[in-house]
């Protein structure tokens, strides 16, 4: 039982509880960061899933990113508004050489290079630039979903199981409690099974809205409800032993009489272990 710990164990679990706050957190921030501006408005909306993962049919691939996800990575307002033009006026070779292609050499090739970490999408000519300049948005790849479902599902079932695993020790009780502990895994799997088919299909985005916001609601449950009984309910000490009561009661006289024949058999037995012992030293009945 939690509620039993001495001050310093509750102390840690009530850290161990603030990093699974900051966990959840981080966890919206990166996903806000992922699907951010794809409605244009803040925060995380059934929308913006639905551009991440179906993609956004009235604007071209390079437009989707750098309005979305890419967009902090440019210095100014001016340099997305240059390479916006560009394409809007039909994305000429000289109009890249002279104005796109020096802004996406200082802000995006160190990563979108041949020795960037997405060196497999590359920024570095003319050509790799229009491909997706030309290319109607159609959503995050199939690669990408691969890369992030593995992090998400362990980081996602980490973060419930050790949750659930204290949560269990708390002195809530009643069938809510198992099903409350189940829930966070459940929607874990169901979240990140989810995504494969929410590139297909609008249920299965709305699936990973759905098993996203019941993942966070009940995560934020059992942290308060486990916050509640380390500080709030009152502090409950194990039960006194049985033993210690009877122990300081005053012993009646009999069995403080020396006649342990009167006393119970528990108290003969080292009585007769030392007739035993002490029978070889006992000088033999003739002499
Ligand atoms: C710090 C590294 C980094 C920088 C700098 C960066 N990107 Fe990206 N870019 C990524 C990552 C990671 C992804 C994959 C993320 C995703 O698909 O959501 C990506 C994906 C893209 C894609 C989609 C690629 C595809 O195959 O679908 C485009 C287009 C893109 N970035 C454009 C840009 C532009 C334009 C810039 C510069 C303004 C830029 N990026 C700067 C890391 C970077």
């Amino acid at each position: 039982m939690l509620s039993h710990l001495s001050l310093t164990y509750r102390l840690a679990v009530t850290l161990l509880l603030l990093n699974l706050v900051l966990g959840l957190l981080f966890l919206h921030v990166k996903v806000s960061h992922a699907v951010r501006g794809n409605d244009e408005s803040p925060g995380i909306s059934m929308e913006d899933l639905r551009m991440h993962f179906q993609g956004d049919p009235t604007v071209n691939r390079l437009q989707f990113m750098m309005r979305g996800p890419m967009h902090d990575k440019f210095a100014t307002a001016d340099e997305y508004e240059t390479i916006v033009d560009w394409i809007a006026q039909g994305a000429t070779r000289e109009d890249y050489e002279s104005d796109v292609a020096p802004i996406l050499a200082q802000r995006c090739v160190s990563c979108h290079g041949p020795d960037g970490e997405r060196s497999d999408s590359p920024l570095t000519s003319y050509e790799q630039v229009l491909r997706y300049a030309q290319t109607t948005d159609t959503g995050i790849s199939y690669d990408a979903l691969a890369d992030a479902s593995h992090l998400y599902l362990v980081s996602l079932s980490c973060m419930a199981t050790l949750m659930g695993l204290v949560f269990y020790t708390t002195r809530w009780h009643g069938r809510w409690k198992g099903v409350l502990i189940a829930l966070p895994l459940f929607c874990a799997s169901a979240n990140v099974l989810s995504w494969w088919s929410a590139k297909q299909s609008d249920f299965f985005t709305w699936l990973v809205y759905m098993t996203g916001l019941v993942y966070g609601l009940t995560m934020l449950a059992m942290i308060l409800l486990t916050v509640i009984d380390l500080w709030v309910l009152a502090e409950e000490r194990p039960e006194p032993l049985p033993a210690a009561p009877i122990a300081s009661r005053p012993i009646p006289s009999e069995v403080q009489s020396t006649d342990h024949t009167a006393g119970p058999a528990a108290i003969q037995r080292p009585n007769a272990a030392d007739k035993v012992q002490q029978s070889p030293e006992s000088p033999p009945p003739s002499a």
